[in-house]
């Protein structure tokens, strides 16, 4: 039998590196912890209205052919998502959540040691997650004192050996956005070798924003190398499913569908996923409930005297102005489940998800006699 410790021993030391990715607490966990009923969680940035209705059905009728593998090329909802986006089927790549597909362009495009991938300080969690795990570099841009991203930062830091740009737009957990000019600036100074990896998972409620850009635009035959990333698991409430997709030049999808698993998308998620595209009334239903939940949340947390950033997303951030932790925790006395950021290297910060209306009032109800406010 081995020691522990040399099991420990075994892997090699960028992976040991990895500080393990904290999710939040699930409802069940902190009530059967607590001994309660009736607990929370606004902390994972889940749709409150449930998954698309259509989503549903058509996932219950797929689920009739769960014994034959799916199809790997996930042909039926690519080529929705392409009279969709107005793209060419060759254009898009389907992941098992835009996670995997944030993964896959780091193990299909970089080599490990040599080529690095870049991002901004408090960004997205994942991008340096699967850096380490490949033992690829990865480096971080100063943010401003909005936590935005500084993108005049991020191109001068760009060097020969920078593969990937991952850029979160709006990001998680700040809820920032890049502006339609910002973007302009960055991609002026991008050179043509480096992939642009623009994170849309927040894509459906931030696309109302009038300066926000919609990164697909910008691809063209001269800047060929920006790859947008989006998500079923948000404004169609189908996390549970893990389904996403990229755009990109077919080049660049080839080169991903050559590394990913054969079968890397269910066929409950692909049809679930088809039929959510078409749902309009629940994607509508979905942004006008978190615009709502949005103004709803900041405007209650304000009045708490709570620094509350502003969002794009279907969340919060807020800054209490010491550690979170206690505050975190006594929130959890009360049945509400937040998401405590110190990993992300905000300590007095928490994110606070958008929920259902009821969700949304006892948050605050919960945070106002936490505080003592
Ligand atoms: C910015 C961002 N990108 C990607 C993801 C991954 O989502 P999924 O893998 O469910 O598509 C998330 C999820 O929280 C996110 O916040």
């Amino acid at each position: 039998m081995h020691e522990p410790d040399a099991l420990a021993k075994l892997p090699p030391e960028n992976i040991r590196a990895i500080a393990p990715y904290q999710p939040g607490k699930p409802v069940e966990t902190l009530e059967r912890e607590l001994g309660i009923t009736g607990a929370i969680k606004v902390a994972s940035n889940e749709n409150p209205l449930g998954p698309s209705p259509l989503g549903l059905a058509a996932a219950h009728a797929a689920l009739a052919g769960a014994h034959l593998y799916p199809d790997g090329a996930g042909h039926r909802l690519r080529a929705a998502l392409a009279e969709r986006l107005a793209v060419t089927e060759d254009e898009l790549a389907l992941g098992a959540g835009s996670n995997e597909l944030i993964e896959l362009l780091v193990r299909t495009f970089c080599r490990p040691g040599v080529d690095e991938v870049l991002s901004h300080r408090h960004a997205f969690m994942m991008y340096r997650l699967a850096a380490q795990a490949h033992g690829v570099p990865y480096r971080e841009t100063p943010v401003d004192a909005e936590l935005r991203c500084d993108v005049d930062a991020l191109a001068a830091a760009i060097r020969p050996n920078t593969r990937i740009i991952f850029l979160p737009n709006p990001n998680n957990p700040t809820g920032a956005y890049v502006t339609a000019a910002e973007l302009e600036r960055l991609l002026a100074k991008l050179p043509p070798g480096v992939i642009l990896a623009m994170d849309e998972a927040y894509f459906e409620y931030a696309s109302m924003i009038p300066d926000y850009p919609v990164a697909e635009r910008y691809r063209s035959a001269a800047r060929r190398a920006i790859v947008t990333l989006r998500t079923f698991s948000k404004a169609y409430g189908l996390a549970g499913l893990r389904v996403g997709y990229a755009v990109g030049d077919p080049m660049l999808m080839g080169y991903l569908d050559r590394v990913r698993m054969p079968f890397n998308t269910s066929s409950v998620a692909q049809e679930a996923a088809r039929a959510a595209l078409g749902d309009e009334a629940h994607l509508q239903a979905s942004r006008a409930a978190n615009a709502a939940g949005l103004e709803l949340v900041g405007t209650g947390l304000r009045g708490l005297g709570v620094r509350v950033y502003a969002s794009a997303a279907n969340f919060v951030l807020i800054d209490l102005g010491r550690d979170a932790l206690p505050v975190y925790d006594a929130l959890l006395q009360r049945g509400v489940i937040t998401r405590p950021l110190r990993p992300a290297g905000l300590p007095n910060c928490l994110r606070i998800s958008i929920g259902s209306v009821a969700e949304n009032r006892r948050t605050l109800e919960a945070v106002r006699a936490v505080l003592g406010a």
